[in-house]
């Protein structure tokens, strides 16, 4: 099968040539940055009217996170448009951390729509090193639908450690790599190229549970799932939240 895929792979890059001349001409990543937020927007409505319900089962213990009741102070990794403020609770504080400036206004969009809750600041920043959030500031970390386009997903982790009090948490909702042998996995494999050109660095086969896995939390409840999207390719998932007991060191060693 791999010839297969390789062959393919090449015809998509064939057809995609435009967007790999863009790209040599160093001009592809600049436009991307620009349409990508627009593009979110769109799929945003229709992955949280699909996705409401594992959200909401996820996020609804967010509110008993809080070190000081009814003031929690929450740290969106990869914020993109806002797309999670519909299920945070009141006097949850958002600090934004997104490495693309282009999303800051759609932010201030989805916060015109969720008055429950507050964006503390946006911080222009890849999560890999978030140097202007304080060590042990945080009682929550979310992240959906990131860790598929981060350069380090170790890194991340790191970060998360860094940035969560002792007791935090960090949420996690990401597509991932599907099931080995499967029809998904192997479109998965063909488009994986081009889908990353096209959709900002979005890699379709990355198998984000290992990191998670190995990261050192105190305690990790993640579940794997089929994601009921129209987009089939995207499906699998996986899903849950970790804790942080204390300053654990595991992650250096990921
Ligand atoms: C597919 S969007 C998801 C946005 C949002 N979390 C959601 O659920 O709709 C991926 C987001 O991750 C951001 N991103 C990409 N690389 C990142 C990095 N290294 N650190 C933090 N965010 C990153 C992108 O700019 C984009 O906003």
């Amino acid at each position: 099968m791999a010839w297969l895929v390789a062959l393919l792979r090449l015809v998509l890059g064939v057809l995609a040539t435009p967007l790999h001349l863009l790209q040599l001409l160093g001009l592809w990543a600049p436009l991307c940055k620009r349409y990508f937020p627009h593009f979110l927007r769109r799929f945003t409505a229709l992955y949280n009217e699909q996705m409401a319900g594992p959200k909401r089962e996820l996020f609804g213990g967010l509110e008993a996170r809080a070190r000081t009741p009814g003031r929690l102070a929450l740290l969106e990794l990869g914020c993109g448009t806002g797309a999670n403020f519909a299920f945070y609770p009141a006097g949850c504080g958002v600090t934004c951390v997104d490495p693309n400036p282009h999303f800051e206004r759609f932010v201030a969009r989805s916060l015109a729509e969720h008055r429950q809750v507050r964006v503390e600041r946006f911080v222009v920043s890849a999560g890999e090193r978030m140097a202007q959030v304080d060590d042990a500031s945080m009682d929550v970390v979310v992240c959906t639908l990131v860790l598929c386009s981060v350069r380090s997903q170790e890194d991340i982790l790191r970060e998360v450690f860094r940035v969560l009090r002792p007791g935090g948490a960090f949420y996690f909702l990401e597509h991932v790599a599907a099931e080995p042998n499967t029809w998904t996995a192997f479109w998965q494999q063909v488009l994986a190229p081009t889908w990353q050109l096209i959709f900002d660095g979005c890699d379709l086969t990355r198998e984000t549970w290992k990191p998670l896995e190995r990261a050192g939390f105190s305690r990790l409840q993640l579940q794997r799932m089929q994601a009921p999207l129209s987009w089939k390719i995207v499906r699998p998932h996986i899903m849950g939240f970790a804790t942080l007991l204390s300053q654990a060191p595991g992650v250096g060693e990921v």
